[in-house]
């Protein structure tokens, strides 16, 4: 059974690997080839002729069409309709490749491979401090994990790893017994937890931003299927911050899109947003530096674990109470995929809701 939900808008690149050229991306286990057209629009095709198979990424690109490197049928980059078959002159109905709808926004490519009826750009995930003078944006790398995505989102709804995975750069020990909270927000998980008054964590050291100790918090946003933020930040305890007054302190969202590339292997686009520093590149890269040294550490972890579900399974994973988050991501994923599966247009998923304090 596929782990897939097909109706929902991937990120598939960052608007800057996508040029003139033909490239192959594999999102939801299916190949297919992208390229920016005359008219600036991005072309998503199946990335296999429907003659022989072979992927027309290795054709090439004739004005805004895709001419196989086989035998030299041509597909329109914009509707996957077969334009041209060489040596004869009527058109096979059969011959077209599927196309794909893209959107771009803030510098990322989105997808959507379900039914195209479906797909509604006013879905796409967006947030205001993209646009916001107040705030710096920064696309981050593209991480490659051999890894399934439901267990990588799932690290993304779970501040209790922080303590253990990422002791000397997102968290530390002072974290360990703090509590995690839980609730749904809309088609948001949250899971967040306030550390008082302790050292600032390894992250923010490495900024130069404190001397003292710290009040500083976490919140994890997870929206199904594929994007998470997460919310972080540090501000002096003197100043005594209420939970909505963190704009007030070092504030940071760290973006995951997460693309599901096969069962096994997912892409995490990462990004971060900042309100200090606005100006300051130097300050950007030590970032940069900070969170691939932390993702690295999840990294890690993701693929220990991938390799072990691989293995013949003895018994069921035990749960405990910070699965609270990763639960309701699960019932949510699987009341997608379930909905998808029946084709039950007539009512949507109950919202699965959990609320733990
Ligand atoms: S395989 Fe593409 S034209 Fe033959
Ligand atoms: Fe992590």
């Amino acid at each position: 059974m596929t782990i897939f939900v097909r109706n929902a808008w991937y990120v598939a690149a960052w608007s800057r690997e996508i040029d003139d050229t033909l490239r192959r991306f594999t999102i939801l286990n299916e190949n297919i080839v992208m390229f920016r057209k005359s008219d600036g629009g991005i072309a998503a095709l199946e990335d296999r002729c429907p003659h022989r198979l072979l992927p027309l990424s290795k054709g090439k690109r004739i004005g805004d069409t895709v001419q196989c490197g086989y035998h030299g049928l041509t597909f329109d980059g914009t509707t996957g309709q077969c334009t041209r078959v060489p040596g004869q002159t009527n058109l096979p109905k059969s011959a077209y490749v599927e196309s794909y709808r893209t959107e771009e926004r803030h510098g990322i490519v989105w997808i959507w491979m379900g039914d195209p009826a479906k797909a509604d750009p006013a879905k796409i995930f967006d947030m205001p401090e993209f646009t916001d003078p107040k705030w710096a944006v920064h696309l981050g790398d593209a991480l490659h994990l051999k890894s399934n995505y439901l267990n990588v989102a799932e690290n993304l709804v779970d501040p209790a790893h922080i303590s253990f995975v990422h002791p000397t750069t997102l968290g530390s020990a002072a974290s360990e017994n703090v509590p995690v909270h839980v609730k749904t927000e809309g088609e948001a998980i949250v899971a967040w937890r306030w550390i008082r008054n302790a050292e600032p964590v390894g992250f923010f050291k490495a900024l130069d931003c404190f001397t003292g100790n710290v009040d500083r918090w976490h919140y994890y946003y997870l929206y199904t299927p594929c994007t998470a933020v997460i919310d972080f930040g540090s501000i002096e305890v003197e100043k005594q911050c209420a939970e909505e007054d963190r704009d007030q302190g070092v504030r940071i969202f760290a973006l995951h899109f997460m693309t599901p590339v096969t069962e096994t292997y997912t892409i995490d686009r990462w990004a971060h947003i900042r309100n200090t520093a606005l100006d300051d590149p130097e300050i950007e890269a030590r970032m940069d530096a900070a969170f691939r040294a932390a993702f690295a550490e999840d990294q890690d972890i993701l693929e220990a674990v991938q390799e072990e579900e691989n293995r013949p399974q003895k018994r069921r994973p035990i749960r405990i109470a910070i699965d609270k988050g990763p639960l309701v991501y699960r019932k949510r994923i699987n009341d997608l995929i379930e909905l998808e599966r029946t084709e039950d247009l007539a009512s949507d998923p109950s919202p699965a809701f959990v609320y733990h304090d």
